[in-house]
C-alpha cells in the first residue's frame, strides 16, 4: 500500500512514556496498564474485521494487523499496544508447515523430534516478515505517544509445539527429547532463538519501542531444566537485541521457581502470573541481595468475570504489593479471556489510572 510510510518514522518522543519509564525502573506519572491479548475475540469490532480472515493471513496484512492492534488502545486508553500477531508467525514465514486452529493453538503438519527434523527447519530471512515490519511502521506513525510491544514466542515454548505438534498440558515428547538427545534438543533450541531473535531485530528495526519474550510454557519445567536447557537460549535472544535501547521484559505461567533466572536471562521487567504475589515475585528476585527489577502483571484472568467490587479489591491489592519492586506495569497474569465483557477492561484502566504510581 502506498500508504505505508518507505522508511522507519522518525522516533517519537516517549521518554516520559508511563510504560516506559516503569520498565526503567523510573517514577511514570501515572501506573502503565495493558492486557496480554489485548487485541482478539474479546472486542466485537475484533471479531467483526477477522470475519472470514484466517489467523495467519490476517498477521501478514499491514493495515489489518495494524487496526487490530490499534483497537484496544482507543478502546480502552491502555498505555501500550500489543503488536497483533502471533508467536508461530516467524514458523510459519520461514515455511514450517503450521496452522493456528481456532479453539485450539498452533498445530504442525509434522512433529520437530529427530535429527533431519531439526537440519530440515528453515532461518528466517527479515523480507519474509517485510508485511509485519510494514504493519509496524504504520503503527508507530498512528499510535502518537503510545509505545508499541513488539514480541516473540520463546526458543523452549516455540519448541514445545514444534516437537508435541500443538498444544500440550504435559510436554512428554519436549522433557524426553531434552533428556534423552541433550545435543539434538540444543541445536533445535538454538535454531529457535535465531528465528526469534530475526523476527525481534525485524520489529526493532521497523520501530517498536519495547519487547516481550513469551515463554508462556517454561512453568512445567524445573529450575534445573530451565538453567541447563533453557536459559542459555533465552538469553541469546535478549543478548541479540542489546544493542537497541528498549526495555526488555520477560514472561511465562506458573514461572514463579524460575524468576530469578529469567530475569538472568537478560530482562529487564519480570512477568507475573496470578499464582504468587508481586511483592513476594520482588523478595524472590533480590534474595541474593541483586537490585530489585521492574514486574509486570498480576491479576487473575479468571477474575475478569466477577462482580465489580472483587476486582477493584484486587486491583488495589496488586497495585499496592508492585510498589515494593523498582518499577511496576500493571497486568493480567495471562492472556484477556475471550468471553470477557471489554467494559470491565475499560473500567480496571480507568480505576488504575486513579491509583497512586
Ligand atoms: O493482544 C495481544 O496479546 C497480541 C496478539 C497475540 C496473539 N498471540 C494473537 C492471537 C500475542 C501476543 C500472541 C502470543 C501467543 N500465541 C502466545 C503467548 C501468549 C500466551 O497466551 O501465553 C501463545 C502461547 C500463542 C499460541 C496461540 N495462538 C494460542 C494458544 C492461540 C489460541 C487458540 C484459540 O483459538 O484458543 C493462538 C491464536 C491467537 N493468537 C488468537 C489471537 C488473537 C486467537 C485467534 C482467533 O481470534 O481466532
Amino acid at each position: 500500500s502506498s500508504r505505508i510510510p518507505s522508511r522507519t518514522p522518525a522516533r517519537r518522543d516517549l521518554a516520559q512514556a508511563p510504560l516506559l519509564v516503569a520498565a526503567r525502573g523510573g517514577r511514570p506519572s501515572r501506573l502503565p496498564v495493558w492486557f496480554m491479548r489485548q487485541a482478539g475475540r474479546s472486542l466485537p469490532e475484533y471479531r467483526a474485521l477477522r470475519e472470514g480472515v484466517p489467523m495467519l493471513k490476517s498477521c501478514f496484512d499491514p493495515e489489518m494487523l495494524a487496526e487490530i492492534t490499534l483497537q484496544p488502545v482507543r478502546r480502552h486508553g491502555v498505555d501500550a499496544a500489543i503488536l497483533y500477531s502471533d508467536i508461530v508467525v516467524p514458523l510459519y514465514a520461514a515455511g514450517v508447515d503450521i496452522d493456528i486452529v481456532p479453539g485450539t493453538g498452533p498445530v504442525v503438519a509434522s512433529p520437530v523430534r529427530t535429527a533431519q527434523d531439526v537440519a530440515a527447519l528453515p532461518p528466517l530471512h527479515p523480507e519474509q516478515v517485510s508485511a509485519v515490519a510494514d504493519g509496524v511502521r504504520l503503527l508507530v506513525d498512528r499510535l502518537g505517544e503510545t509505545p508499541l510491544i513488539g514480541f516473540a514466542g520463546a526458543p523452549f515454548t516455540l519448541a514445545s509445539y514444534l516437537i508435541e505438534g500443538g498444544p500440550s498440558r504435559t510436554f512428554e515428547h519436549t522433557k524426553a527429547l531434552m533428556h534423552s538427545e541433550p545435543d539434538l534438543w540444543h541445536a533445535l533450541a538454538g535454531k529457535l532463538a535465531d528465528l526469534a531473535l530475526a523476527f525481534l531485530r525485524a520489529q526493532l528495526d521497523a520501530g517498536v519501542d519495547a519487547v516481550q519474550l513469551f515463554d508462556s510454557w517454561a512453568g512445567a519445567l524445573s529450575l534445573r531444566e530451565y538453567r541447563e536447557y533453557v536459559l542459555p537460549h533465552s538469553a541469546k535472544v535478549f543478548s541479540g537485541i542489546e544493542d537497541y535501547d528498549v526495555p526488555r521484559i520477560h514472561f511465562g505461567v506458573g514461572t514463579g521457581e524460575l524468576l530469578t533466572a529469567m530475569r538472568d536471562a537478560g530482562a529487564d521487567v519480570v512477568g507475573v502470573d496470578w499464582r504468587i504475589p508481586l511483592d513476594e515475585a520482588v523478595r524472590r528476585l533480590t534474595a541474593a541481595g541483586e537490585p530489585a527489577p521492574a514486574v509486570q502483571g498480576n491479576l487473575d484472568p479468571a477474575l475478569l468475570g466477577a462482580p465489580w467490587p472483587v476486582i477493584e479489591a484486587e486491583v488495589r491489592r496488586i497495585a499496592a504489593e508492585g510498589r515494593v519492586a523498582a518499577g511496576h506495569i500493571f497486568n493480567l497474569g495471562h492472556g484477556v479471556p475471550p468471553g470477557t465483557d471489554p467494559a470491565v477492561l475499560t473500567r480496571v484502566v480507568e480505576l488504575v489510572h486513579e491509583l497512586e504510581p
